[in-house]
């Protein structure tokens, strides 16, 4: 199975792959992650990347691309994969389907969350996120058990630091010029399906589910 998580920054794209993921056993790939990473280990990819990321615009597209173009083609992508925060432009759309026509593959859903910006403003603000396992948090929500510390790894919570209001603002805005149009994309070529983002995280994991199976 290979799925596209689509939706706006907050919309749950991350908490709901990580679920996928272990029901179907396929990869998460997050590109924010893979940038992420990079940018801790301070490479010279994450150092690009870093301006970027912090001022909540997109990295330019021929360096998500050429991630993503290696890391479909590992051998743990074989019985597919949860690309989630990648395609975000049309250009991304357009060479992921160039990329898996020449490897004869196609992309089978794409799963739309649709969260008002309101609830994402309050979940990103709320959000702490572990960097040992990558779980996710959130001050009301979804508290850890000991204030600041991972339920899961025991490492201690950060706050990303694009998860600040101005920024959360600028990436709303980016999403709604950039990626929005992404629905139409799939939309027309029949592989969008839409999910009510708001309610808890297992009623939208069901839905998730109905729609995939
Ligand atoms: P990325 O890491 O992809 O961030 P994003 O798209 O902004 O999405 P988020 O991770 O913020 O939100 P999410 O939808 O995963 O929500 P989550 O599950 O965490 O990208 C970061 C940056 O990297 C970009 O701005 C860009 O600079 C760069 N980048 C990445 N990909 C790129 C690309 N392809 N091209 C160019 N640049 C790229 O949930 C959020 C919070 O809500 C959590 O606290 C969670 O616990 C809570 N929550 C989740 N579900 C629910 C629920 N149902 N009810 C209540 N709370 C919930």
């Amino acid at each position: 199975m290979r799925m596209i998580l689509l939706g706006p920054p907050g919309a749950g794209k991350g908490t709901q792959a990580k679920m996928l993921k272990e029901k179907f056993r396929i990869p998460q790939i997050s590109t924010g992650d893979i940038l992420r990473k990079a940018v801790a280990d301070n490479s010279e990819l994450g150092q690009e990347a870093k301006t970027y990321m912090d001022g909540g615009r997109l990295v330019p597209d021929d360096i998500v691309i050429e991630l993503i173009r290696e890391r479909i083609k590992e051998d743990d992508c074989d019985s597919g994969f949860i690309l989630d925060g990648f395609p975000r432009t049309i250009v991304q759309a357009e060479k992921l389907s160039e990329t898996l026509e020449t490897m004869g593959l196609d992309i089978d859903t794409v799963i739309d969350f649709e969260v008002d910006s309101q609830e994402l403003i309050t979940r990103l603000t709320g959000r702490s996120t572990c960097p040992g396992c990558g779980a996710m948090f959130h001050g009301t929500t979804r508290p850890p058990k000991q204030s600041g510390v991972c339920d899961f790894c025991g490492a201690k919570l950060y706050q990303r630091p694009d998860d600040n209001r101005e920024t959360i603002r600028k990436r709303l805005e980016v999403y709604e010029n950039e990626t929005a149009p992404l629905k139409d994309f799939y939309r027309q070529r029949g592989k969008l399906k839409s999910v009510q983002g708001r309610g808890t995280v297992e009623e939208i994991f069901s839905q998730v589910l109905r729609l995939v199976n």
